[in-house]
This record gives structure tokens, sequence and C-alpha cells, in this order.
């Protein structure tokens, strides 16, 4: 029997690679998708292997998601409750299509992730592994091998089984577009994160960020004029932004699996992205297209979220996020400073926000007659459906 694990490094999958080899006598084949984590991926091969996978994938999948996955998220504005910017949620597909990429050609008929019956992760990637690969067999050892997180330690310990540090305090989840923390530290919602818990957001430059990010398509292309391809924009901005201390969220979210969960998140790049770009959705789209498109956000993000990533209704809603965003062009000029970022301009060629009819000045003003007239039949519903009423 031959099965592949989709293996982050962590403690969890760490401990599966050995308990599924013993529990099934089984060749355990590990995958670990770059999905622009910071990692070392040496070192995970290498703990891989010492705690006994029989061959180990390391597989380069940063393109890809900035791409396909990141880069329709912009347009989508793709957030969870309208603060979770879903960067856990848009990395589950990609790393389950890498891994059963793999089990298909190592003739695997088992494919095992580590996620837990608690959490969305399971239900991700189940769902788009059945998706990719009807016939396989899904294994989630830590849905059913009862051990609690401080077991699965004693367990690595009593194996000799390398574990990282990190480990032993938080359960992190980091790629790309975010860095999720959890842990039963921060399981009180009422007591505040300790500083600890923080990588990317730690307070570490005091002078103040100044950005014009340009966009074309709905996308960032240029950042202080600079051309860079999107997964540069989002590594520079998470490095900049992360330093001046923007970039966390703390929230009770509704899981999935039907309970309340307090998750942190460090997301500087993908809050500052979202902020610029819809500001310039705002400033190019009329009143009906601007109330249209933030529910088609919030269904897309809602799919997302849920592990909906191949519902056809999905593919649809991208289809409209492209079309719309075709003419979201423009440059919006940012300030990021002491843990807080604004907006301080934009400029976008099809917008129809005009100076001359907006100003108070010069501008253009409707005669007394024509205002009269306007609101008298604007208003007419309201006025006659209450004189109707006590
Ligand atoms: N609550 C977030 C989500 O559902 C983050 C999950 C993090 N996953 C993890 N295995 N640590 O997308």
């Amino acid at each position: 029997m031959k099965i592949v694990l989709a293996y982050s490094g962590g403690l969890d999958t760490t401990v599966a690679i050995k308990w599924l080899s013993e529990k099934y006598g089984a060749e355990v084949v590990t995958v670990t998708v770059d999905v622009g984590q910071e990692e070392n991926f040496s070192d995970v091969e290498r703990r891989a292997y010492s705690a006994g996978a029989a061959k180990h994938y390391t597989i380069d999948a940063k393109e890809e998601f900035s791409t396909f996955f990141v880069g329709q998220a912009i347009k989508m504005n793709g957030m969870y409750e309208g603060t979770y910017p879903l960067s856990t949620a848009l990395a589950r597909p990609l790393i389950a299509e890498k891994v059963v990429e793999v089990a298909k050609k190592e003739g695997a008929t088992h494919v095992a992730h580590g996620s837990t019956s608690k959490g969305n992760d399971q239900v991700r990637f189940d769902l788009a592994i059945k998706s990719k690969m009807p016939t396989g067999e899904i294994i989630a050892p830590a849905r059913f091998w009862g051990m609690t997180r401080q077991q699965e330690i004693l367990y690595a310990k009593e194996k000799g089984i390398p574990i990282k540090e990190e480990n032993k305090k938080f359960s992190i989840d980091e790629n790309l577009w975010g860095r999720s923390i959890e842990g039963d530290s921060i399981a009180d919602p009422y007591a505040e994160v300790p500083e600890d818990a923080f990588e990317w957001t730690k307070f570490r430059k005091q002078e103040p960020l100044e950005l014009v990010l340009e966009f074309q398509e709905g996308l960032p292309i240029k950042v202080n004029g600079m051309k860079l391809s999107l997964l540069e924009i989002v590594k520079l901005l998470n490095a900049e932004v992360g330093a001046r201390g923007f970039g966390r969220v703390d929230h009770i979210e509704n899981r999935l699996v039907g309970f309340k969960s307090r998750e942190v998140y460090e997301v500087p790049a993908a809050l500052l992205i979202y902020m610029a770009h819809q500001d310039l959705e705002k400033t190019v789209y009329t009143p009906l297209e601007l109330r249209f498109k933030r529910e088609v956000d919030q269904l897309w993000s809602d799919l997302v979220y849920r592990g909906l990533w191949y519902e056809p209704l999905r593919y649809i809603l991208d289809e409209v996020g492209r079309t719309m965003n075709r003419y979201v062009e423009g440059e919006v000029k940012l300030r990021v400073k002491d843990g807080a970022a604004a907006v301080l301009g934009r400029k976008a060629k099809y917008s129809p926000y005009s100076e001359s009819v907006a100003s108070y000045e010069k501008g253009w003003y409707p005669s007394d007659e024509m205002a009269r007239g306007f609101i008298e039949i604007w208003g007419m519903h309201s006025l006659l459906a209450s004189r109707t009423r006590a």
C-alpha cells in the first residue's frame, strides 16, 4: 500500500508519517507544497525522511498560487465575514491538486492529510481530493487517532521524531497571502494575544511608508513606479507593511464546522492591497455596479471559505469578477505608519468622477427648478406611503 501525504513539516503531519506507516504497513510518500511559507524546505525534507518517509517531493507552487489564487482573490476582495483574507482557504485546493498529481504519478491509491475533524481545512482537502481523484481513498489520521497535541509531542519523542520548536506553542499555517495563528494560549477571546504569537507584523520601522500602487485590470502591477510580478509585490508589501506593525487580525470566526473560534492572522499585504483595490473599484464603478460587486465578492468569499472551490458557481463568479475588473485601472496613494494604513489619494482613467461637476466653487449646479422637480419625484413613493400611516 502506498499513501501520499500532504506534508507541511509541522507537528501533526510529521507524526502522521510514522503513524501511517506503522498502522497500515504502508509506504508513505510526502509532498510539501511551497505556497510562499517561510520555510527551510531542506529541513522539511530531512524531517520527512527521519520520520520514515519512503520518498519526498517539494513542489514550488508560488507562481501558480499568486497568479491563479491570490490574483483572483484580489479581484474579488476575498474576505470571509469581512475580516479574514482567506489565506489558508485559498491555498488548500492548490495543495490538494499537487498532492493528487503525485499520487497519480506514484500510482498510489490513498491520499492523506493532517487536518482534524474540528477545522475547515479537512473539508477543503477532502473536497479538492475527491474532485481531482474521485477513486482516491482519503485518510485523515488526526480525525481518528485520538491523540491530543500534548500526546502527539510525546509520541514524537518516543519514536525519536524531530519536531520544530515553534510547534510547541502555536499552530501556524502560513503562505504568501497570510499567516494564521491558532492554539490554546489564544483560546480565551478576552485575553490579549501574546506578542510572541506574531512574526510578520512586529513593529520594526518607524519611518512612514509612502506607496503608490498602480493597478491594471484589477491587479497591482507597479509599486512606486517599479514594475513587479504579483508574487514580488505581495512579498515586498508583507515585509515593508508588516514592519510598520500593520496587518493584524483578531476576530471571532464562524467556522464551517458549527462553532465559533478565535482566529488570529497576520495579513499585511492582503489588507493593504484590498484597501487600495476596493478604493479603486469605488472610483470606477457606477453605484449599481458597486453594490452588485460587493455581493458577488461576499458570495465568492463564502464559497472559498467553505471549501467549495470546485462549485460551478465559483467559476461563474470568477468570470464576473474578471469582467468587472477590466476597467479597474489606476493609481492609489497610500501611507503606512505606526500600525495604521490609509489611502491618501487615487486616480483612475475610467472613473466617472468629474472634478468640475463635483466642485463647490466653479462646478455645475442644477437650477432651482430642476432640483425641486427631481426631489419631488424622487421622494414621491415615501411621501405618499407615509401619509397613509398614522
Ligand atoms: N480559520 C482559518 C481558515 O479556516 C485558518 C485555518 C488555519 N489552519 C490550520 N491548519 N492551522 O481558513
